[in-house]
């Protein structure tokens, strides 16, 4: 049996799947039903002292035509609007009655955060994340926040700033490091009306999902090579391999956003499903046995000698990667039950390695 719990600054998971600050941890409700489609650990949307003024509309998806909309969304939410006094006397206790660890998440100012800290702490929160999206300034946020709760908190990062820096700074006042926040300014236009897509001022969004899953490996990777407390990967997590690829770079647990808008609440469960089952499959009794196994292996000496080796057990002859190879290396002939790869076009570039949905491919 695979074992896929995880721990960090004590909190304890059944599977390293958690919700993200977002539309749908948004109030008590919502968190309960993340809870009923498997989640394994709770974060609230964000609250401050004041509820957000929210532009509509806030939320397009990424779809080029008619199909496509899995490459991910841009937002012009802000944090919640419900007032943070609901929240204390209601929606976290809901939350709360799934049993699951809750992370409360809250901004954005010094002030803001030592004002709230204390409250969130006694709703029976298990631990708390600040973000620090629009405002900056981070340590100061932390220090502010760390002296007045003695539950665990987290911060959580933007792709904006050089995240190795920020880690290292904010090291010594967190129990963990959450990476990343979404990455813009960004901008769609709805080429029928001639209107950006959003209602914020100019129009403006914040991009999530699968487009933003690259950018979120590579910071957690750099935090994770930078500090030792537990680093918490967001970033188009959007199936059990995502959730590999997170814990190779050394993420502890991950947190979904888009993927439940685009899904909904039963895509936690099957994220972790896939998370168990690839464990399964390639022998591995828990998440530990991966951790950060990608890491060592960042140091420039990734090589590949042309041709790659094909594995015809696992080739279909489907034909994606000779479309893909720019330098006509590839031919299949499905009818002739052919597949070659002349060596001495062959450019070893590895594309055809990662378009194969077979893994048939590989370097050697
Ligand atoms: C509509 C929307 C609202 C969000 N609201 C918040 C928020 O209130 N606080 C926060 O820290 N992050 C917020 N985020 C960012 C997500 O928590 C997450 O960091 C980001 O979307 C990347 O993860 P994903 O690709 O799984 O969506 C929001 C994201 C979206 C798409």
């Amino acid at each position: 049996m695979v074992d896929i719990s995880t721990e960090f600054a004590g909190l304890k998971l059944k599977n390293p799947v958690m919700t993200a600050a977002g539309p749908t941890s948004r109030d008590g409700m919502t968190l309960l039903n993340a809870a009923a489609g498997g989640v394994g650990g709770l974060v609230a949307k964000t609250v401050s002292i004041k509820p957000a003024d929210v532009p509509r509309p806030n939320m397009a998806a990424l779809k080029e035509g008619r199909v496509g909309s899995r490459r991910g969304i841009l937002n012009a939410e802000l944090w919640s609007e419900i007032p943070v006094e609901q929240w204390l006397e209601r929606e976290y206790a809901i939350a709360l009655s799934s049993g699951l660890p809750l992370i409360a998440s809250v901004g954005y100012t010094p002030e803001e955060v030592s004002q709230l800290g204390p409250k969130l702490e006694k709703a029976g929160v298990h631990a708390i994340e600040f973000s620090t999206h629009y405002v900056g300034g981070h340590t100061e946020i932390a220090k502010a926040l760390k002296e007045v709760v003695e539950i665990p908190i987290f911060a959580k990062i933007s792709p904006k700033v050089d995240v190795a820096e920020v880690a290292k700074s904010l090291e010594p006042h967190v129990d963990g490091i959450v990476g990343i926040n979404t990455y813009g300014p960004c901008l769609r236009i709805d080429i029928e009306t001639g209107k950006p897509m959003l209602g914020s001022s100019d129009g403006f969004g914040w991009m999530s999902g699968v487009s933003l899953k690259p950018i979120a490996l590579r910071c957690v990777a750099d935090i994770a090579r930078a500090v030792n407390v537990p680093v918490i990967g967001v970033g188009g997590v959007a199936s059990g391999a995502d959730v590999i690829e997170f814990l190779m770079v050394g993420a502890s647990a991950v947190e979904v956003c888009t993927a439940s808008i685009l899904e909904g609440h039963t895509v936690y469960g099957r994220i972790a499903g896939e998370t168990a089952e690839w464990l399964k499959n390639h022998g591995y009794d828990s998440l530990e046995d991966i951790k950060g196994v990608a890491l060592r292996h960042m140091d420039g000496s990734a090589t590949l000698t042309p041709p790659p080796t094909v594995d015809m057990e696992k080739c279909t002859l489907c034909g994606l990667c000779p479309k893909s190879c720019v330098y006509g290396a590839i031919t299949v002939d499905k009818k002739k039950d052919l597949f070659e790869i002349d060596k001495d076009l062959c450019e070893a570039c590895g594309m055809c390695i990662s378009v194969c949905p077979y893994h048939a491919l590989s370097a050697n």
